[in-house]
């Protein structure tokens, strides 16, 4: 992290877990715990604990996303959510991109991309998902890939609308399986990702945008994750499911 130059920012990504009930005890206990901290908060809930973790949040340090939005205002998408209707909730944020969407839900970079544009256009700030598969990694190809998922998924972004996205690189092997990413492979293809956004963007935007890892990062490795100078914070899965866990991860980000 370099935080004269950026934000730390750790975002929570419940994924499909917590009914209400639940989500409004995780909250509750979660409060108290990251109530100090020096980096932005933000849990990314499903769609039917928004509601309760935006009454429950508010007043608060942490700020609420969502985990995912459809790239149409309103229509006929039966089973979608606009990210209009996000915003006109009081919803601040939205991931975009997940590698679950790409794998199970036939999203693709195209798809990324105009999900990205509606959620800027809807004034949300954008929790934006790119990494590779392990296969990728193996070959040696994981800059192609990262970097191809990057450039499209900003086509259309302009300079300014950039400083409301996040970019969250996630190893698709080390989510959810206990595989970290070492530190220094997080860094480096942190440190790629933000070596392409200055050529597309300059060196002031590579500088200000916060990359922040995911994959398997939890309350014993974050310290060291969060210590590199290119990884500027965490999309946390598992670990965001317990508050003295996430706790810890905040606290990291907050040195
Ligand atoms: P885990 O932290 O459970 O590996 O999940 C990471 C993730 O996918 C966050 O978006």
């Amino acid at each position: 992290m370099n935080k004269n130059l950026r934000k730390a920012v750790i975002a929570g990504n419940w994924k499909m877990n917590k009914d209400r009930t639940e989500a409004k005890a995780l909250i509750e206990e979660m409060i108290p715990l990251v109530k100090d901290a020096d980096c932005d908060v933000v849990i990314c809930v499903p769609y039917t604990n928004l509601e309760t973790a935006l009454n429950l949040t508010e007043g608060t340090n942490i700020g609420v996303g969502a985990e995912n939005c459809h790239w149409a205002n309103s229509g006929a998408f039966t089973g979608e959510i606009s990210a209009l209707m996000l915003k006109e909730m009081g919803v601040k944020y939205v991931i975009i991109g997940h590698s679950e969407r790409r794998q199970y839900f036939g999203e693709t970079d195209e798809t990324v991309n105009q999900r990205v544009r509606a959620a800027l256009d809807a004034g949300l700030k954008v929790i934006l998902c790119v990494g590779e598969l392990l296969e990728q990694r193996e070959q040696g190809i994981t800059e192609e890939i990262v970097s191809l998922q990057t450039k499209v998924a900003l086509q259309g972004v302009t300079n300014e609308e950039l400083k409301n996205i996040i970019i969250a690189y996630e190893p698709v092997w080390a989510i959810g399986t206990g595989k970290t990413a070492t530190s220094e492979q997080a860094n480096e293809v942190c440190h790629i990702i933000r070596v392409l956004i200055e050529k597309l963007y300059g060196k002031q935007a590579a500088d200000g945008i916060t990359i922040q890892y995911g994959g398997s990062m939890n309350a014993k490795n974050a310290d060291e994750l969060v210590a590199q100078y290119d990884v500027d914070g965490g999309l946390i899965g598992g670990a965001s499911l317990k508050a003295s866990d996430f706790a810890v991860i905040v606290n990291a980000a907050s040195k």
